[in-house]
């Protein structure tokens, strides 16, 4: 079964696989920045994140030498900036501890920053062909629903038990292609909403489609909390704008204009024209409002108004007065450049 199972999930890998631009390298450095890409979003998006990623930094080296500014500039959109970050951190410790290549021994890169069981083992069988198996909720998915496997897939001890599913499954000769192939398989045929069943060359023998209980796995315990979070960011009136670089929170390394925080949506709904807000003890006055806009990150939902004052600054409190046409050489939030961008716009016809 074991031998079959690989034979025939390679076979069909080798006609069916999509054509992906980290597909086409055993570069370690390259391999390492897709998987952290595909963890941020998904392939369709990622093709055009990696390939300008690349383009921009082609090597650890030029990565290191790169300011923290530019890389999170090339993340903007991806989203968990702190991932850019370790990115950026770990090229500086390659650089320096191991001469800007990469290490090809599993401790060494689990103990770099940012890089996990799942990033060490693609790293470790896409470009060094290391007998490594590759869990992703792809993979999650298959082996759950193919195994029957009532375990936990966001728990350690559930984790575990499918890693060492993957290992008994994966093939000594070529694990790269192996897990490739089932990362692919579960993207393509055994998705999580719409798997295509009736056509998978292993309905005779998933456990889940006997049962018909395919849509019930994987299990999770934990379902995700999100919180409601309710966002005013205060704009000037004339063409410039007041940034700084946040310290902290789901935004921390990108720049932002003074924001504002209110509990409700009621109380963001009653901020209008005219009302006056006390912004780092200045009574500052709206004079105009967006609309209220929705944003939904991973883990929070966020309703945003952008509020047009009479703010002056002055530099202080950090603030750097920025003009609105340049505002684009800071990183900033993608709901916040994609407001500035159109409001932009509109004031240029
Ligand atoms: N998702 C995670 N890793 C992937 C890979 N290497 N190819 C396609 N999809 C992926």
């Amino acid at each position: 079964m074991i031998q079959s199972f690989s034979h025939k999930l390679i076979s069909w890998y080798k006609s069916n696989k999509r054509d992906l631009p980290w597909r086409n390298t055993d570069d370690p450095y390259k391999i390492w920045i897709s998987e952290i890409i595909l963890q941020q979003t998904r392939v369709k998006f990622a093709i055009d994140y990696y390939n300008k990623f690349i383009e921009k930094f082609p090597t650890i080296e030029s990565l290191s030498n790169a300011k923290e500014d530019d890389v999170l500039n090339s993340w903007q959109g991806l989203g968990y900036y702190s991932r850019a970050r370790n990115i950026h951190h770990t090229s500086k410790i390659l650089k320096e501890k191991y001469s800007s290549n990469f290490p090809n021994k599993y401790d060494e890169i689990i103990s770099l920053k940012g890089i996990g069981k799942y990033t060490a083992g693609a790293i470790l069988s896409f470009a060094f062909k290391k007998k490594f198996p590759v869990v992703d909720g792809n993979v999650f998915r298959l082996l759950s629903r193919l195994f029957f496997i009532e375990k936990f897939i966001d728990t350690t001890s559930g984790q575990n038990y499918f890693y060492n599913v993957a290992e008994d499954l994966i093939c000594e000769k070529t694990p790269d292609l192996f897990n490739q192939a089932i990362i692919e398989y579960g993207a393509i045929v055994c998705k999580p909403k719409n798997p295509n069943c009736t056509t998978c060359i292993f309905n005779y023998q998933c456990e889940a489609y006997k049962k018909n209980k395919v849509f019930e796995l994987p299990l999770k315990k934990n379902r995700i909390r999100t919180t409601d979070r309710f966002l005013i960011f205060i704009l000037g009136t004339k063409k410039n704008i007041f940034l700084k670089k946040k310290k902290d929170g789901i935004w921390k390394g990108l720049y932002t204009p003074p924001l504002y925080e209110v509990k409700s949506k009621k109380e963001l709904n009653n901020i209008k024209e005219n009302e006056e807000l006390n912004i780092f003890n200045n009574n500052v006055k709206i004079l105009k409002t967006s609309a209220v806009i929705n944003h939904k990150l991973t883990h929070q939902n966020l309703s945003i108004k952008f509020c047009f004052s009479d703010l002056d600054l002055d530099n202080k409190n950090e603030f750097t007065m920025v003009k609105l046409k340049n505002f684009d050489v800071y990183p900033v939030p993608r709901v916040i450049e994609k407001f500035l961008k159109n409001f932009y716009d509109e004031q240029k016809k």
